[in-house]
Parts: structure tokens; C-alpha cells; sequence
């Protein structure tokens, strides 16, 4: 079995974050989005991995995380010219895929569960299809499906105006090959795009064996400001161990699971988990609260925050309202005058600068 990683697309959700990186590299917990769902795959025991890439994007996709050794895997990229649909990108990864059965794993996705039951599943009742569903409470977002009561899937629509069902379609799929027939059948949708949702469709109309499972683990589609933070919430909460690699001063307080890496010097700092908090940082005089991630060569000094997502090279200094459900991208300075705002929200992009005076 193989699997295809799509990294392409547009990204317009997370701007401005993204106007200058790939959604799928923001990092959740100080790690890839992306890196989550390649290690899940290669724990599913399936190493050879294609990732498709966008002309915008891939190059920085490619260099952060290389050609799959520090996974154990194989991974070859595959250059998408522009963002034509899920099922576009399978076509034009055919020569990749070949007759082989695969996973398509939509690279801003992250799921609890492991993927090898339903690889199990999906092998052993010789499934054409076999998606994975979860109610939700704004299915006109998603791709969503109504099942019959044995889980076969009886119909599929991608965003409908007025949902048939609340049974969102998760972003992870697993295909035999018949997949690429139903994919040449299909037109592009009323959006231009090629969608994977039609060509399922196409298959239950070609009575092959479409199945169903439910997650019964969360599922995060990270596409939106919210959605990262909650992510970032729940992996804090699930992978963070106590690890400190950093320098801590005697005035300096860690409560709880707090991980810190090395060359990062925190002076006269209270943090309470769980944190993570790169290397090469410099914190003083700041209280870093639960579920914050601190990327690699960060400055806070004079501040307080929690619950946010700090990225790599960012300043954050003599802000005295604590900073909360804040995504602040990278290289951004955010600094005041001593005068107190009572509150402060955020989402701020790449090499932003905000000065409150
Ligand atoms: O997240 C689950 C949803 O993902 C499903 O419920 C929908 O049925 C499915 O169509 C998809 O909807 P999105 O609107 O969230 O898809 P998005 O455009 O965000 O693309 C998902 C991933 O695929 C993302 O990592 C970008 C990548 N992509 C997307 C397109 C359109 C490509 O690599 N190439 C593309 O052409």
C-alpha cells in the first residue's frame, strides 16, 4: 500500500500566515502539521509516500522536511501546477500510485486515531472505497455523506447549501485503484475543481464498495485560527513530557509539563504546562501559561500570554494585558508604550509589526 499526501492548494483560510508559507508547515506544538500526518502512515507500517505540492509552496515544503529518512519513509513530491481538487491531484499522481491500493491523506488534517484498524478494514472486505466520517456541527463546510444502517455510504455531496446529514467527511480516505477510472468520469464542480466527493459518488453509482467508519477519536481540520489553537491544545495536552534542554534561572518557576529546548534562557520567567517552548529563545521577566507553543529563536520579555501560538524569530515585549487565543506568525514584532488597553485579541501574519502607543 502506498499514500498520497496532498500539500497544495491555496491556504486562503489561515491568511495572512499563509501568504507566505504552507498551511500544512504551521506548526502545531512547535511541530509540521504536515510531519503529524506522514508519522501516523509510516506507523501504519506504509512507507512509500507521495506528496503533492504547490508551485507556490513546495519548495519550502520539500526543504523543511526532506526526502522521508528522519520518518523511516520514502517520499517522492509531485508538483501540482495549480490547485484543480482533490481528485486532480490523485490523477496527476498516477505515474506515482500506479495499480496500488492507497491512503489520500489531506496534509492540514489531524486525527487521534491510528490509521492501521482501518487499513485492516478497508484490506480485508476488499473495499473500493473506505472514507471516514464524524458529525459536526456545520456540515456546509465539508464534504458530508448519508449512510445506510450497515455503514455503506448512499450518497456523498461536497458542501452542500442545505446538508442531507451532520456526517462531515474527514480528510483521510483509502482507495483501491478504481478510483482513477471513476476520477476520468468526473467534471469539475460549480467551483472549477475536480472533487474527490463526485468521483466516490461515482463509484456507488457503479455499485463497487464504498464503506463508511466513524472516528470515535477527535479529528481537527486545522484550516482556521481557532481550529490551529484547538489542535495545539489537544497535542500539548496529549504529547508534551517534562524536558528541560534550556537555562533556568533560580527566580524562574516551571509548573507542570513544560518542555524547553536548547540555547533558550528564560530569566526571572514563570511557566505553567503544558508549554513547549523552542530553542534558542530568550524570555524574561514573563509568565508563559497553559497550552502556548513557543517556536525556535523567539523573545518574550515583559509579557504575559497563554493559550496562543508564538512562531519562530518573533518579539514579544513589554505587553502588559495577557495575550490569550492569540496565533502570532513569524519574524512579527508586537511591542507597547507603558501605557494598559484592558484587551487585546489577535491573528497577526508573517513579519507583521504592531506598536500599541
Ligand atoms: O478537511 C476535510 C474536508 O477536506 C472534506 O470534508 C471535504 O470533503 C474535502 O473536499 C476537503 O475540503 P477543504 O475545503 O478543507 O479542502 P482544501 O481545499 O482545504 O484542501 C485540503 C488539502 O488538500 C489541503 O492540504 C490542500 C490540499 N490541496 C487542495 C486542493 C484543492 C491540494 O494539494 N491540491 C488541490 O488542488
Amino acid at each position: 500500500m502506498k499514500a498520497l499526501i496532498l500539500s497544495g492548494g491555496k491556504g486562503t483560510r489561515l491568511r495572512p500566515l499563509t501568504y507566505t508559507g504552507a498551511k500544512q508547515l504551521v506548526p502545531v506544538a512547535n511541530k509540521p502539521i504536515l510531519w503529524y500526518g506522514i508519522e501516523g502512515i509510516v506507523a501504519a507500517g506504509i512507507t512509500d509516500i507521495g506528496i503533492v505540492i504547490s508551485p507556490e509552496t513546495g519548495e519550502e515544503v520539500k526543504a523543511v522536511t526532506g526526502n522521508g529518512e528522519r520518518f523511516g519513509a520514502n517520499i517522492t513530491y509531485i508538483l501540482q501546477d495549480q490547485p484543480a481538487g482533490l481528485a486532480h491531484a490523485v490523477k496527476i499522481s498516477q505515474f506515482f500510485l500506479g495499480d496500488s491500493p492507497f491512503i489520500m491523506y489531506l496534509g492540514d488534517n489531524l486525527i487521534q486515531n491510528q490509521l492501521s484498524p482501518f487499513v485492516e478494514q478497508f484490506k480485508s472486505k476488499q473495499l473500493d472505497a473506505l472514507i471516514l466520517l464524524r458529525s459536526v456541527e456545520n456540515p456546509t463546510a465539508f464534504g458530508v455523506a448519508v449512510v445506510d444502517e450497515q455503514g455503506r455510504v448512499l450518497k456523498l455531496v461536497e458542501k452542500p447549501k442545505i446538508p442531507p446529514s451532520n456526517l462531515a467527511l474527514v480528510g483521510v480516505y483509502f482507495f483501491d485503484k478504481s478510483i482513477h477510472s471513476a476520477i476520468a468520469s468526473i467534471q469539475p464542480s460549480a467551483r472549477g475543481e475536480l472533487e474527490i466527493t463526485d468521483a466516490i459518488q461515482k463509484l456507488i453509482e457503479t455499485e463497487k464498495k464504498v464503506e463508511a467508519c466513524s472516528l470515535d477519536g477527535w479529528w481537527l481540520d486545522t484550516g482556521k485560527k481557532d481550529d490551529l489553537l484547538s489542535a495545539n491544545q489537544i497535542i500539548l495536552d496529549e504529547c508534551i513530557k517534562p524536558l528541560n534542554k534550556g537555562e533556568t534561572d533560580d527566580k524562574s518557576q516551571i509548573i507542570g509539563r513544560v518542555q524547553i529546548g536548547s540555547g533558550t534562557k528564560l530569566i526571572n520567567c514563570s511557566v505553567r504546562g503544558p508549554v513547549v517552548i523552542g530553542e534558542n529563545c530568550h524570555l524574561e521577566n514573563c509568565f508563559v501559561g497553559p497550552y502556548s507553543s513557543v517556536a525556535d529563536e523567539v523573545t518574550i520579555i515583559e509579557a504575559e500570554l497563554e493559550h496562543s501560538v508564538i512562531l519562530q524569530g518573533s518579539k514579544i515585549i513589554n505587553i502588559h494585558p495577557r495575550i490569550v487565543d492569540t496565533l502570532v506568525g513569524r519574524r512579527a514584532l508586537l511591542t507597547t508604550s507603558p501605557q494598559r488597553p484592558k484587551a487585546m485579541r489577535f491573528m497577526i501574519g508573517d513579519d507583521s509589526q504592531i506598536e500599541l502607543t
